[in-house]
């Protein structure tokens, strides 16, 4: 291939099918996908099966005082008939899902189409059969077993708004997004499993349900994964094999509006508590549907694997709703990639013949550390197209994974979206776009990127700036769970008639984006999102710390780690036990994911005259960048910034 970031890469040649589009096409449709986009998605709403077919397609305004997001809004249908019965006479026993353990000592679990849609009903009439009606909001705390997908799609087929919290958030961070969604149900296992190690989900479900005060939780449905004993709380603690043993494998589904909420999903932002994003049903379903079988180019029979958590927006729309709707046949892994060693992901592909794997920048760098290791004993000559998304991608990490993983012959598919955007937004699509190692390419059908700066001016050509989308697109969020006020100001007012991703983006002579990361203050540690409010605030919830002020700091395996700033209420208490203890504390109040890397002890803040952090100089000290420290002027006390030099420089 070419030289890193000069020139785009053809597209490698195909060993087995034909992609879908061609350059000339992909231009003209996407053209046409901004000039008429009534005409387009109604066109594209096709490959969703309707119980009602939309009249209206596209009734949208992103005007801050006429917000308006609606799509197919006189259209019905249901997600799960859509992922399950309509597959059923033409790929009934065919594979929807292959169940990878974490110990590859233990049994690979399989389902066909008949069989996880069987699994669908029978849980679908077991939480009927407690209570759950349509408009609910069900928690899912799961691992990553096929029960999760079972769950969400028997949610989606009684009407249910499933919440997934990702397994790795502590009880606390659990306890919050229950009481936001007022849970009458929590769906968990006895146990996860990963890397060798048990995560005691229903413990943590436990500890979550006495800090939800008042308490909303009427049930806990558990799976017995692990065969842990584990203590069951009649009458709210129900077993998930007593319930749906004797259920029936038919459920007729519930007609939904297409803007009825098909889920909400936590997400960080730079301020305040995690916002649930609600995504709806018919544009959701029609956007992931079309972008998994644009992008990944899928084709009947291949197998695809989308590595990404389900609880994570990823795993919603690219391991669960976009490949089953499209009859993929989708692999599911318990664990981490590098267990035992570097070279299981390496072993799953070959084991499992994926052709088509999807993943995230820091798998990718973990892997490459340990290059002959992930390597070892296995041919990935399966493999036909490699996927990424979390975060940018190095050049060095996209080489190695293009050349090395995949033997310079599958196109690296860098996709550029948001929890908030529910589907991939800036993307290359094999056959029709040439590919750069670092950049996202271009923007799918129906999306319309722009740059401006910071006064909002609009940039033409190329240029670097701000990056908003100008109109809607059937997959937006539509709201911020209970808090619509607030999704209006977060998303519509810093560039009215915008949509503002947060995002700083560079466009080139070519028209390609390059993401060049959050322009607001949220962090991205290993592709998990996090606020620095939310950081900041469990830190400074500990007795001893007076005040906390978090950064990120580029990371070789992370992309980015956690620094904090910390001052406590006592100088004495400055010592390497408290540093261990706060790393602790941490982990216990968001979750393991939340590892704080480096704490220095400081006595003050940069701050302003009007008492405002300034993160900027704090995100520069981190980096070891002292030369751009920017303008210091408005400091209250400049002083400040050579004294945090000295203790950042004596903590290396
Ligand atoms: C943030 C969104 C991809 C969906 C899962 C993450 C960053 C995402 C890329 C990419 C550079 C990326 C952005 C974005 N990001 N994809 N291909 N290149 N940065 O969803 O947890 O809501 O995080 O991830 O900063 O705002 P999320």
């Amino acid at each position: 291939m070419n030289t890193p970031n000069t020139g785009a890469t053809q597209y490698p040649a195909k060993t087995s099918a034909e992609t879908y589009i061609d350059a000339d096409s992909h231009t003209k449709l996407y053209q046409q996908s901004l000039a008429s986009p009534d005409e387009f998605w109604a066109e594209q709403a096709k490959r969703v099966d309707w119980i009602r077919t939309p009249s209206i397609i596209k009734n949208c305004s992103f005007a801050k005082d006429n917000l308006s997001i609606r799509w197919f809004e006189d259209g019905q249908l249901n997600a799960s008939v859509n992922c399950l019965d309509r597959h059923l006479e033409t790929h009934g026993e065919q594979l929807a899902l292959i169940w990878e353990p974490d110990s590859e000592a233990d049994a690979v679990r399989k389902f066909t189409y008949r069989q996880l849609h069987n699994a669908v009903c029978k849980l679908a009439n077991g939480l009927k059969s407690l209570g759950v009606a349509k408009g609910d909001v069900v928690t899912l705390y799961m691992p990553m077993i096929p029960e999760a997908t079972i769950a969400m799609l028997a949610c989606a087929r009684i009407g249910a708004v499933h919440s997934v919290v990702f397994g790795g958030f502590s009880p606390e961070a659990l306890a919050g997004r229950i009481q936001d969604g007022q849970s009458k149900l929590v769906i968990t296992a006895d146990a996860g499993k990963r890397g060798g190690k048990r995560v005691n989900l229903k413990a943590n479900v436990d500890e979550a349900i006495t800090l939800c005060q008042p308490a909303c939780v009427e049930n806990v449905l558990v799976v017995n994964h692990c065969g842990e004993t584990i203590a069951l709380n009649a009458p709210r603690d129900i077993d998930y094999q007593t319930l749906v043993r004797n259920q029936s494998s038919e459920c007729p589904a519930e007609i939904m509006d297409a803007e009825d909420p098909l889920f909400i999903l936590y997400t960080s932002g730079s301020t305040g508590k995690p916002k649930g994003a609600v995504h709806t049903t018919g544009g959701y379903l029609v956007y992931t549907s079309l972008s998994h079988h644009w992008v990944f180019d899928y084709n009947p029979g291949e197998i695809y694997w989308c590595m990404a958590d389900i609880g994570w927006i990823t795993g919603h729309s690219y391991a669960v709703y976009g490949p089953l709707s499209n009859a993929a046949t989708t692999v599911m892994y318990e664990g981490v990639p590098n267990f035992p060693d570097a070279g299981r992901l390496a072993r799953i592909i070959d084991k499992h013949q994926v052709n088509i794997l999807y993943t995230a920048p820091t798998v990718i760098r973990a892997l490459m550390a340990c290059s002959d290791e992930a390597l070892a004993n296995t041919s990935r000559q399966s493999l036909r197209l490699l996927g990424t998304a979390g975060e940018p991608i190095n050049p060095e990490a996209w080489t190695w994974f293009y050349e090395k993983f995949g033997h310079s012959q599958c196109p690296i598919l860098d996709t550029w979206w948001q929890t908030e955007t529910g589907g991939m937004m800036i993307t290359p699509l094999p056959g029709a776009i040439d590919l750069k190692p670092g950049s996202a390419t271009l923007p799918f059908f129906g999306i319309n990127a722009v740059l401006v700066d910071n006064d909002g001016q609009l940039l033409t050509g190329a240029a670097e700036g701000n990056l908003l989308i100008s109109d809607s697109w059937p997959a937006q969020m539509r709201t911020i769970f209970g808090d619509h006020q607030r999704f209006i100001e977060t998303y519509f007012s810093t560039f009215e008639g915008y949509y503002f991703s947060s995002d700083g983006a560079r466009r080139d002579e070519d028209g390609y984006y390059w993401i060049t990361g959050r322009v607001d203050d949220v962090l991205n540690v290993s592709g998990h999102r996090m606020g620095t409010a939310e950081l900041e605030s469990a830190l400074a919830a500990h007795p001893l710390v007076a005040e906390a002020a978090v950064v990120g700091f580029p990371h070789s395996i992370k992309g980015e780690g956690i620094y904090a700033y910390i001052t406590l209420t006592d100088k004495q208490a400055e010592t390497e036990t408290l540093r261990t203890e706060l790393k602790q504390w941490l982990r216990k109040e968001i979750g393991p994911i939340a590892v704080a890397d480096i704490i220095q002890w400081t006595d003050d803040l940069p701050k302003t005259r009007s008492g405002k952090i300034m993160r900027r100089i704090l995100r520069k000290i981190a980096a070891d960048d002292f030369d751009n420290l920017g303008d210091l002027s408005t400091l209250a006390d400049p002083g400040v910034v050579a004294r945090l030099i000295e203790t950042h420089s004596n903590l290396k």
